[in-house]
């Protein structure tokens, strides 16, 4: 496809009242632009050429390796494009201009406007929608069929404010031709900026055809401008991944109180509860059942699991493993077939081997512990010595008992026992009873 996008984000966003440009403040997980971005791939667009500037390197870093060119001085949208003049300067093909604030647009909606500009052979097709309340909005200004202007609020009169059809800030245009008109696009106007928007009326005056490809679902048009819509967008991104899931086969028992981002992927049958927060690149089997107050990040869980209030992030939990309530898997940690950990279970940096029982009040960090050990209450892995981390090593069918203090770096072999409230300092051979206590004294009739 000879197409190539130009996004605009280059811009403050000073009505977002924030130290962050607008563009990487996140919808549903993702920064806005990047949700742009990746409608955009599914277009397969040639190249996406971003147009920066207010903090640039804030946005690059959160995008990684990307094209880009710079607008040193935000003086309007017309300039803004006016930047990739020089990248495209051998460039005879059709760009996509984007605003880098719009993120419910979808790939589809690209497509068939991309399609229609084909079609109907225009020198420039723009996004438009028919909004009950076009406040804010640039209007289309038609004579019969044809767009003959494009007006901003500000500048408009009662006639033109009361016109319902308003610019989604999307655009199509032969790359030279767009160029050729930009080039007299001047700023007389209230705001003093170079209006992307004023490239209508000069390719009007050259006796060229305009056209509009009216939006379907007016809920794509949303620009985010200010922290309200920022929540009204996430919320639309919200309902529509709540319910791709759902058509997928994923229960949600409330979906309005289920908070899933874009970048998870959950499998069909599993039940999510109220309350429950996937974030990041987690992925969720089938047949899991997550319950209330539980919060997933970055993780991998396999199929038919049980979770309830609980934390775990960067981590991965295989199948049939229960947890909860109010366990916490801290980072790497990877808990295999049927390992059970209970209430007040922390555990950082560790191997469970399948099988592994820790049911409560436990701390298990830098620790492996081999298939089928039973860890006591209120046992702990002691890994630092307030300078450095040292690992335990548990075989497989060990018993601890509870309470026991494992002071790291320590190794228990298999089927070794240690006895309740025991401090483990030393190494345990397989199948050895470790205690480490002082013998209990009894003494008769002590109170009368
Ligand atoms: C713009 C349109 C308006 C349309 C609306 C749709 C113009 C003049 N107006 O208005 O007709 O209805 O979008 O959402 O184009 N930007 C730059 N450099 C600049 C100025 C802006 O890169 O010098 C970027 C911003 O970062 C933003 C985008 O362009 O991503 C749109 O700018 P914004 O100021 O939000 O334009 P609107 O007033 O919403
Ligand atoms: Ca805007």
């Amino acid at each position: 496809m000879e197409l190539k996008s130009l996004v605009l984000a280059a811009g403050k966003g000073t009505r977002m009242k924030s130290d962050l440009p607008k563009v990487i403040h996140k919808v549903n997980g993702i920064p806005m632009v990047e949700k742009i971005l990746n409608e955009l791939d599914k277009l397969n667009v040639e190249e996406n050429i971003l147009i920066l500037g207010h903090k640039k390197e804030l946005i690059l870093n959160e995008l990684g390796e990307i094209k880009y060119v710079t607008q040193e001085e935000q003086l309007g949208t017309g300039h803004a494009v006016l930047q990739a003049k020089e990248i495209l300067k051998d460039y005879d093909g059709d760009v996509m201009i984007l605003c880098g604030d719009t993120p419910l647009l979808k790939s589809d909606t690209l497509k068939e406007m991309y399609d229609y500009h084909k079609s109907t052979k225009a020198m420039t097709t723009i996004l438009t929608s028919i909004y009950e309340n076009p406040f804010g909005y640039g209007r289309i200004v038609k004579e019969g069929e044809n767009v003959v202007a494009i007006v901003e609020e500000k500048e408009a009169n009662e006639e033109i404010k009361a016109i319902k059809e308003v610019n989604a800030g999307v655009y199509c245009c032969n790359a030279k031709e767009l160029f050729k008109a930009l080039d007299q696009v001047k700023n007389d106007n209230e705001k003093g900026e170079y209006y992307l928007t004023d490239i209508i009326k000069i390719q009007v005056s050259e006796n060229k055809k305009i056209s509009s490809f009216v939006l379907k679902d007016n809920e794509e048009i949303l620009g985010v401008n200010s922290k309200v819509e920022l929540a009204k967008a996430s919320k639309v991104l919200r309902n529509r991944k709540n319910k791709e899931l759902m058509e997928k086969g994923v229960i949600l028992i409330d979906p309005e109180t289920t908070y899933i981002e874009d970048t998870v992927d959950v499998g069909r049958d599993t039940v999510l509860y109220p309350t429950v927060i996937l974030q990041g690149e987690t992925e969720i089997g089938e047949g899991c059942e997550i319950i209330g107050n539980t919060r997933i990040i970055d993780s991998k869980l396999g199929n038919n699991v049980v979770i309830e209030s609980s934390v775990i992030e960067e981590s991965i939990v295989e199948d049939l493993v229960t947890m909860g309530p109010f366990a916490h898997l801290r980072p790497k940690s990877h808990l295999k077939n049927k390992v059970h950990i209970g209430n007040f279970v922390e555990v950082k940096k560790s191997t469970l081997e399948p099988g592994v029982k820790a049911g409560h009040l436990t701390y298990l960090g830098n620790a492996t512990v081999g298939k089928n050990t039973n860890i006591g209450a209120g046992t702990i892995t002691c890994n630092y010595d307030g300078v450095n981390k040292f690992d335990t090593i548990i075989g497989e069918e060990v018993f601890i008992g509870s309470s026991s203090m494992l002071v790291a770096p320590l190794n228990i072999g298999d089927r070794a026992l240690t006895g309740a409230g025991s401090v483990i300092t030393k190494n345990v051979p397989a199948q050895a009873l470790a205690v480490e206590r002082t013998k209990q004294l009894t003494k008769l009739k002590w109170r009368k």
